[in-house]
């Protein structure tokens, strides 16, 4: 068997935990890569919404089981609250949820470094949803980072006791008001007894050697499917650096955080919204300031999953999703959200670049908002309700021709076509 693989194309929240969800019935593992608790995947069905950090999103099937592979890094104290949602939503994910024993730890220092190192950042800062995702993997790189695996170790307080000595001799270097610090309003010493105190949780859980889970399961016949966290414009080698997350958002990330070699990958499903958001600091081509802009955040309820923050909103941006078309060997596509514009007059897609007096239609090494412009071809809105649709039969003329005319100049096609938040709500046009 082979690994298919959902990911996003953008700057995030393209949609990608509704999509996994809608395809969790297809596949009998369900299996995130990378990325931590920066993400946040959103599911709605029967009237409710979920939002999964860490957790993969076919928790909420019964037949299907989850893992979170060694190359997710796990906050335990945002592990167990997200636990604690689910059991009170009446799912208990304990039998169907497998935790890579070399997945990384957040400690709550590497929250303090995300936090000092913003601050010093100033006006250059990322933008990070401060949840230590740039300290945790800047461990695991430099070959001190603490594992799940080590959880169940005699010395794990000696070897977090180090590591927090070692982040606290960092924060010295820095003008930075410890006191004053707080996590999730927590000061850190209270934040520290609960990230202790969540441990029990994780080490309750199946902790496996993913690498033989994930392999042997294939070998016998079962279906994978990897989800992936953030998306391609925030990879840490080709997003937007330094305004990325610190992972590999794009398909070798399923290589290297699952264990799979290469030839194992099957189809990988790019999902994009109809128009770009983009949460955080960093170069957005696209970007609207003005009236439209600020109807895309409404109607498509733009705000953070993870911290609420207000997304900045955007045309679509071919040249952007070609490049990541072309980084991922995506070979279907998942457009979303495209009925946040039911109403639009004009619905506009970037084509081009006009950068440095050139014209181009590839992304950049460098991206000054100065030097760089959008230069747009224009569709008469299709000013129809499409969130109502469940066929393709249903779906306006002109809607589809934007669809035709996307595919036309990516060369892939458009294989799902998402049309509202529900489960529901999603459309498989070669079925
Ligand atoms: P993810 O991080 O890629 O899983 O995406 P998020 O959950 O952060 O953000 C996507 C948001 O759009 C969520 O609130 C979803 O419920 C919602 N959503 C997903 N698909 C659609 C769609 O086709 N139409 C609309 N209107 N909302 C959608
Ligand atoms: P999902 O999986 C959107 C952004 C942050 C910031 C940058 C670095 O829900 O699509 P980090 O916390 O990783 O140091 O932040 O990346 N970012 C996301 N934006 N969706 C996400 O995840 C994101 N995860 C990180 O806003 O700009
Ligand atoms: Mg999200």
């Amino acid at each position: 068997m082979k690994v298919d693989v959902i990911l996003g194309l953008q700057w995030g929240d393209e949609g990608k935990g509704k999509v996994v969800d809608v395809f969790t019935p297809k596949y009998d593992i369900i299996a995130r890569f990378q990325g931590g608790p920066n993400a946040g995947h959103t599911l709605e069905f029967n009237g409710q919404k979920h939002v999964l950090h860490t957790i993969p999103s076919g928790i909420f099937h019964s037949d299907t089981k989850n893992l979170i592979g060694n190359g997710v890094i796990i906050d335990p104290f945002i592990f167990r609250k997200e636990i604690e949602k689910l059991l009170a939503s009446g799912i208990d994910p304990k039998a169907n949820l497998y935790i890579s024993k070399k997945a990384h730890l957040i400690l709550p220092t590497h929250r303090l470094l995300d936090a000092v190192y913003e601050k010093v950042k100033g006006n250059d800062k990322i933008g990070s949803t401060l949840k230590g995702i740039g300290p945790a993997y800047t461990d695991k790189v430099s070959r001190c980072g603490l594992r799940v695996g080590d959880l169940t170790s005699q010395n794990f307080e000696q070897k977090y006791q180090l590591q927090k000595q070692n982040h606290f001799q960092i924060v010295k270097q820095y003008d930075f008001d410890l006191s004053a610090f707080q996590i999730d309003n927590q000061t850190f010493e209270e934040y520290e007894k609960a990230w202790f105190q969540s441990l029990e949780t994780l080490i309750s859980m199946k902790l496996v050697d993913s690498e033989h889970f994930i392999n042997e399961a294939l070998k016998s016949g079962e279906s994978v499917l990897a989800e992936g966290a953030q998306g391609t414009m925030l990879d840490i080698d080709f997003g937007s650096y330094p305004f990325v997350t610190s992972s590999n958002t794009i398909v070798s990330g399923v290589c290297s955080g699952l264990g799979i070699a290469p030839q194992k990958i099957g189809k990988v499903f790019g999902v994009f919204k109809a128009y770009c958001t983009r949460v955080g600091n960093g170069p957005f081509p696209t970007e609207l300031f003005d009236s439209i802009g600020a109807d895309l955040q409404k109607y498509g309820h733009e705000f953070g999953s993870t911290t609420g923050r207000p997304r900045r909103c955007g045309w679509l941006d071919l040249p952007a999703l070609k490049y990541a078309i072309m980084l991922n060997g995506v070979t279907d596509l998942v457009i979303t959200k495209a009925d946040v514009m039911d109403q639009f007059e004009t619905i506009s897609v970037c084509h081009q670049y006009n950068y440095r007096n050139q014209k181009i239609d590839y992304f950049p090494y460098e991206i000054n908002d100065q030097e760089l412009q959008a230069i747009y071809t224009h569709f008469q809105g299709w000013k129809k309700n499409i969130a109502g649709a469940s066929s393709l039969k249903e779906l306006p003329k002109p809607f589809l021709e934007y669809i035709s005319y996307i595919e036309h100049q990516v060369e892939v096609p458009v294989s799902i076509v998402s049309v509202g938040p529900d489960r529901t709500q999603t459309i498989f046009r070669f079925e």
